[in-house]
């Protein structure tokens, strides 16, 4: 496995590969856990060579963020990629990934209007600029995303169909702990009683879909999730919604035939959590 954190030696390597190479890219911010570990997984089963880049990028947090504590832990990341057959890993400075201020904004439209586009302003554009970026640098033919992000999979779903990338999106399940917590890098945040209590997300989402035959409205929905809110203390949610699956618009009918999905964000402290679930199906 080689590491590149210079651009020039990764560019030069990346050319060196044969140009009718399958390459997988998992794009990742590091402290890789199970999640990461599946993506990567699948990508080496699946392509001639495997790209992770490790980049935690400044431009997709916000002021009052945590991008100075987000976790990061280098030597245990490479150790775990050199395990799972990773031919190259990309770790870029910021500084050689942003080498100037950028004059370049993406509007992204509709599809950032709600969940974490809205919660947490610019960080869909932050995300599109970077994964921009480092589909340009690593130029690979399948690109590896978590559907625990599923709005971030949707906006890169449009951006490589609308900035005509010559790759294909994979979108991979979400990894779940023995509890059904999703596999996050922010859970290494948690005291034990908000890692009980983060379990609001995976039981609520359940529920709702195991009794969705039930709800008429999504008005009843949310009903049901500020009722659940008591036995959870140390959860203040941050947005519930139900959307249609593709396109990301409000449903005004759930029992349609149409694909509904729920989507939860909810701090625990100053940890920020998200999941989210298919209902209808
Ligand atoms: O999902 C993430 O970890 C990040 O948003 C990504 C795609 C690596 C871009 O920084």
């Amino acid at each position: 496995m080689q590491v590149f954190p210079r651009i020039s030696a990764f560019r030069a390597a990346r050319k060196k590969l044969p140009a009718d190479a399958r390459i997988g890219l998992v794009p990742t911010m590091g402290a890789l856990h199970r999640g990461h570990a599946s993506l990567v997984k699948k990508s080496v089963a699946e392509n001639d060579f495997t790209i992770v880049s490790i980049f935690v990028n400044p431009t997709q947090f916000g002021p009052n963020e945590d991008f100075e504590q987000y976790p990061r832990d280098l030597d245990k990341d490479l150790a775990l990629l050199d395990e799972l057959g990773v031919d190259m890993v990309f770790t870029p400075s910021t500084t050689e990934i942003y080498p100037e201020t950028s004059h370049f904004y993406f509007e992204i439209h509709q599809l950032a209007d709600r969940l974490c586009g809205r919660s947490r302003p610019g960080h869909m554009n932050g995300v599109v600029q970077v994964v921009s970026i480092l589909f340009h640098l690593c130029e690979p033919t399948h690109a590896y995303f978590g559907l625990k992000d599923y709005q971030q999979c949707r906006i890169i779903e449009h951006l490589i169909r609308e900035l005509h990338f010559p790759l294909k999106l994979v979108p991979c399940s979400i990894v779940r702990e023995a509890d059904g917590l999703a596999f996050s890098s922010r859970n290494v945040y948690l005291s034990a009683g908000q890692r009980r209590d983060a379990l609001f997300l995976y039981h609520t989402l359940r529920q709702l879909k195991k009794n969705f035959a039930q709800f008429q409205t999504v008005d009843e929905l949310q009903a049901f999730v500020q009722a659940q809110l008591p036995r959870y203390p140390l959860v203040k949610l941050d947005y519930f919604e139900v959307l249609h699956g593709k396109t990301l618009q409000p449903l005004t009918e759930l029992h349609n035939g149409e694909h509904v999905h729920a989507f939860l964000a909810a701090f625990l402290g100053q940890t920020r959590l998200i999941d989210n679930m298919r209902l209808d199906k």
